[in-house]
């Protein structure tokens, strides 16, 4: 599937909850939000059409995600399904990786190929601040459970807030110079009345690493910087690596792969825009799999050639919160 912009759109992410079981300062709003009604959340079945017409159209990545995709009942079988469909050659899972030690290997088995893993410090007091929750060993377990498990290239989110502070970076190098994880600093993207200041500069993230005495940050060869929206560079002799995300101080829209469904079943053409093409109505009214396909390819039509944020004129209100994407 091409967009109107020449652009290739073969990765499908899905949220399948808007609920979570952390806080995230930057994700939502203190008192959390109204979640969705149960009725108001595609039924799996009604998923598994959906990506098996997607699957149709040339999607090839489906990534999960929430709110916490764990928290949804029969999410391993879910899985299981999804990895069956024709033409799904990579299936991943974004998480907050507190639930995951006792479901990963199962997940592994399920079919699910690699998780990416929020974590902002390895600081319990920072970590309880930042996520209002107190789970910093749960999210280290599900760390250690999914690289057990081979859930593989495993990858770590770090969102770069003011809670971020240089220090931080002193376990990150650890944790790179030891395992095979590819940790990754994501510039703060403004959604919703979340009430956090940007952290530090991807150039200040850089330059610290740098001067912290272990090497000097390299590129990475083309092959490790997949066709997600990290670069990625690496140390000496360490078995990770670390990537840069950078949505506002140099976007990546020109390579933008993705089309996002939320739970509540509308097709997101883009993650900062507000438009939305709803698919559960339809889909409730027995509309069939070509009509379907039809609303994908609206959709996908939809993208804009960037998003808003990176635009002098100002930004719209955002209508959702990060949580009720999927990031
Ligand atoms: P990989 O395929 O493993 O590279 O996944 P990913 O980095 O696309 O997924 P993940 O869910 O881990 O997202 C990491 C960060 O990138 C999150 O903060 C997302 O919000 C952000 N992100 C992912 N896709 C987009 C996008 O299309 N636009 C913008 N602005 N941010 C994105
Ligand atoms: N800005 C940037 N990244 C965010 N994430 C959540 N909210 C934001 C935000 N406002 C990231 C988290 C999570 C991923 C889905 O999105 O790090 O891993
Ligand atoms: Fe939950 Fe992820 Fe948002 Fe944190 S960033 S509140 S873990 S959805």
């Amino acid at each position: 599937m091409w967009d109107g912009y020449n652009r290739t759109i073969d990765y499908l992410r899905i949220s399948v909850t808007d609920r979570c079981n952390f806080r995230c300062a930057y994700c939502m709003p203190p008192e959390g939000l109204i979640t969705l009604n149960h009725d108001d959340i595609l039924r799996y079945e009604e998923l598994i059409r959906i990506i098996e017409v997607a699957s149709s159209l040339g999607v090839k990545k489906i990534r999960l995600t929430g709110g916490e995709p764990l928290v949804r009942k029969g999410i391993v079988d879910f899985v299981r399904k999804v990895a069956a469909i024709e033409n799904i050659e990579d299936l991943s899972m974004t998480t907050n990786g507190s639930l995951l030690s006792n479901v990963a290997h199962g997940l592994k088995e399920a079919g699910l190929n690699r998780v990416n893993i929020s974590l902002d410090t390895a600081d319990p007091d920072r970590f309880a601040s930042i996520t209002r929750r107190s789970e910093l060993e749960a999210t280290l377990q599900g760390i250690q459970s999914a690289l057990d498990a081979g859930l593989t290239p495993l990858k770590i989110n770090v969102a770069l807030t003011g809670f971020f502070i240089p220090s931080d970076l002193d376990y990150f190098i650890d944790l790179v110079y030891q395992y095979p994880i590819h940790v990754r600093f994501i510039e703060y993207m403004p959604l919703g009345n979340c009430d956090v200041s940007p952290g530090p500069s991807i150039v200040n993230v850089k330059s610290t690493i740098n001067d912290a005495g272990r090497g000097f940050l390299q590129p990475a060869s083309t092959q490790e910087r997949g066709n997600g929206p990290a670069r990625y560079y690496q140390l000496p002799n360490a078995k990770g690596m670390f990537g840069f995300i950078t949505p506002i101080s140099e976007h990546f829209c020109g390579e933008c792969n993705r089309i996002r469904l939320t739970a509540d079943g509308k097709l997101k053409p883009c993650l900062l825009s507000n438009e939305e093409i709803d698919i559960k109505a339809h889909l409730r009214s027995g509309i069939s799999d070509k009509r379907l396909a039809e609303l994908f390819c609206q959709a996908i039509q939809a993208k804009p050639s960037s998003h808003s944020l990176c635009r002098v004129s100002g930004h719209p209100e955002f209508q959702r919160h990060m949580s009720q994407i999927g990031g």
